[in-house]
């Protein structure tokens, strides 16, 4: 998939593209990333970038031919790509949305800073707006970082056999079974017996049930919708007969 972003500060994705699996999925050119430095495409010897709101106010906007200009850069190496601004204003983003962008062709992202960008960039520009969250951040960079790698991670290739993003928490409307490593006992609680026993009938068993029990416990709300299997719906009926009990 080819990624481009563009960014008054593309430094702060040097590293970014360099470390752990996203590193990876550009070596494998599972991912092409390319960053463009919005201010590149500024005129007039200080290349400015931003400018006071018309009508008043605090803060400044960012110009809309700088973007724009920018944009048909990115456009021209990746055409078929989709152009997605990053704004406290826009779709929340969730596992689900990361798996639908995941399948697209390409995809730009542009990063606001100050005030936000000129509307007439959003209304004839760009596709659609994404937020990471109900909170406002000073620029988009670390929005698209986020977009980038939970997107990245869902490109067929780029996770290897053994960290499959099948069991994830939100993959499968749950959040995930708790995970142990070595050692057998640390600080005097034991791995569960289960795990250690080879039995994959019952580990699996076990992963489901502790996965519902800490949807149950962290996060209900992901179960108001759910149309529990069958294996779910023997589980609910044990812990129903277990509270029974204790109740009398
Ligand atoms: C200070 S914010 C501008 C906020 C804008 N004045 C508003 O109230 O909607 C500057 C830039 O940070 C980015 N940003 C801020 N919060 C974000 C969020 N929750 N998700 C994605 N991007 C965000 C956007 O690119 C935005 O243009």
């Amino acid at each position: 998939m080819d990624v481009c972003v563009l960014t008054l500060f593309p430094e702060l994705f040097d590293p970014f593209w360099n470390h752990g699996i996203i590193r990876r999925a550009v070596q494998g050119q599972k991912i092409k990333p390319v960053t463009i430095n919005i201010r590149d495409h500024a005129k007039g010897r200080h290349r400015i970038t931003d400018d006071r709101p018309y009508g008043g106010g605090c803060g400044m906007v960012m110009k809309p031919e700088p973007l724009a200009a920018a944009l048909a850069e990115a456009k021209a190496a990746m055409p078929s790509a989709t152009t997605l601004l990053l704004s406290p204003q826009g779709r929340r983003f969730d596992q689900a949305l990361a798996l639908s962008l995941a399948s697209e062709d390409g995809l730009i992202l542009v990063c606001g800073r100050y005030e936000g960008v000129d509307e007439r960039f959003v209304d004839q520009h760009v596709d659609g707006e994404i937020s990471i969250g109900d909170f406002v951040l000073t620029g988009g960079e670390v929005g698209a970082m986020v977009v980038i790698d939970a997107v990245a991670r869902l490109i067929p290739g780029v996770l290897g056999n053994d960290e499959s993003a099948g069991s994830d928490t939100f993959c499968d409307g749950l959040v995930e079974h708790a995970h142990f490593t070595r050692p057998p006992t640390f600080e005097d609680e034991p791995v569960p017996d289960v795990l250690m026993s080879g039995n994959h009938r019952e580990i699996e068993r076990w992963r489901r049930e502790t996965a519902l029990m800490r949807t149950v416990m962290k996060r209900p709300d992901l179960l108001a919708q759910r149309d529990f299997s069958p294996q779910e719906r023997d589980i609910l009926e044990k812990w129903r007969r277990d509270i029974d009990r204790l109740i009398g």
